[in-house]
């Protein structure tokens, strides 16, 4: 079998990189990330797609319908990676969505309504600590005034890095109305190990479970290693490790499996060997399929740290980046999503989404589900993620009909 457009589209985009291959750094606004929007937008303009971008940078390309009034359909992702990541999380579905629009343009489908693929900027954490940055400002979760109060480690803020990029504008202007369309799909591999496991190219989302996550500083004293004797030490990453064992053990005491806690980010001050920290910050996720369970544990988190800041005599200082609810996906886009498999002849299963997507704040705008498509061992977030390119075609080709079949309607 010749290797597919497709396939050979997402090895060339891995090459847009900051670390070294398999792994892929992709930061957002990085040279790095702005050379493959151009790449993204190259592929577009060729499939004759019309193109728009944001004052974030979220980039709309647009095949038109036959009847221009209409909503359009909606589908994408993102192309941002985590430092040392992968290959396929977020770009098989803005590159699988391009596909997928081919697809349709080369069975000669007209539909009645636009299709519009999306490609959402900064759907990760990494530059400005809060995930789906492009998606929130869509559905006006996150207020433009965040464009002058998130700030990277670069000290540049948002607007100062967006508009650096080129995404002049103001953010009040990103928002889009509810009923901008008419449904939205978001094609994704499933970075958990089930479909794997059972043997199956693709799951149907039925629901996306609800993420939130929390900055914490520490603040206690700092001074000379040697000198400074242990009984009066106030050591701020000693609490900050109490703290993130607080995490793990209050996430455990649910009793339940769905509800997962990380410690990801731990910056310790000065950061000298002889050197005793006087400040250390944490980035703490905590999710759940279930909000008030989440929201439970963040309580017996803060809880922790004021005894922990008792007995230690330090300063805790936490603050909820974001607490989003879980999104339900809409039944009649799980049943078109279904009925594409089915007519594919590819089986697949319902399942929850763990990770958190674009998909979770579009449902702010329009009914969305998504699509997930199997990847090797449930890896992700990782330079071995793998999804294989039969599954990632039949992702295509079950997006491509379930978009169809929503822009008939
Ligand atoms: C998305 O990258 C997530 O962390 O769920
Ligand atoms: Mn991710
Ligand atoms: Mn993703």
């Amino acid at each position: 079998m010749s290797t597919s457009q497709l396939t050979l589209e997402l090895e060339r985009l891995a090459k847009f990189s900051d670390t070294p291959a398999p792994s892929v750094t992709r930061v957002v606004y990085s040279p790095t990330d702005m050379q493959a929007r151009e790449y993204f937008k190259g592929l577009c303009l060729a499939a004759g797609l019309e193109i728009r971008e944001d004052a974030a940078g979220n980039t709309f390309a647009r095949w038109p319908g036959t009847e221009p009034d209409l909503p359009a359909v909606a589908t994408g992702s993102h192309i941002d990676a985590i430092p040392h990541a992968g290959a396929y999380d977020g770009t098989v579905g803005v590159f699988g969505g391009l596909e997928a629009i081919r697809l349709l343009q080369r069975q000669g489908m007209r539909c009645k309504r636009a299709i519009e693929l999306i490609l959402f900027t900064s759907e990760e954490p990494t530059r400005f600590g809060i995930g789906c940055l492009g998606s929130r400002l869509l559905a006006g979760v996150l207020d433009a005034s965040a464009g002058a109060k998130l700030r990277g480690k670069d000290g540049l803020t948002l607007d100062e890095a967006r508009q650096a990029a080129g995404f002049t504008g103001t953010l009040e202007s990103v928002r889009l109305n509810p009923g901008v369309y008419s449904a939205f799909v978001e094609l994704h591999i499933e970075q958990g190990p089930l479909l794997e496991q059972e043997d199956l190219p693709l799951g149907v989302v039925t629901a996306i479970a609800a993420p939130a996550s929390l900055r914490v500083q520490v603040d206690g004293e700092g001074g000379h290693a040697g000198a400074f004797l242990m009984p009066h030490r106030h050591d701020a990453f000693l609490a900050a490790a109490e703290l993130a064992l607080a995490v793990e053990s209050s996430v455990k005491a649910t009793g339940v499996i769905d509800t997962v806690g990380t410690t990801g980010v731990c910056d310790v001050f000065p950061g000298a060997v002889n050197s005793v920290p006087s400040r250390t910050r944490l980035e703490i996720d905590i999710r759940d399929i279930d909000g008030a369970r989440r929201d439970q544990v963040i309580e017996n988190v803060r809880a922790a740290s004021v005894e922990i800041a008792a007995r230690r005599g330090v300063r805790f200082t936490i603050e909820t980046v974001n607490a989003d609810a879980p999104a339900t996906c809409a039944p009649e886009i799980v049943e078109a999503l279904s009925n594409a498999c089915e007519q594919a002849a590819l089986p697949y299963r319902k399942m929850v989404s763990r990770a958190y997507h674009d998909s979770l704040f579009m449902a702010q705008l329009a009914p969305v589900a998504m699509l997930f498509i199997r990847c090797k061992g449930g890896y992700s977030h990782r330079p071995d993620e793998y999804s294989s390119p039969v599954d990632i075609a039949a992702g295509s080709k079950v997006l491509a009909a379930t978009l169809a079949d929503l822009a008939l309607r």
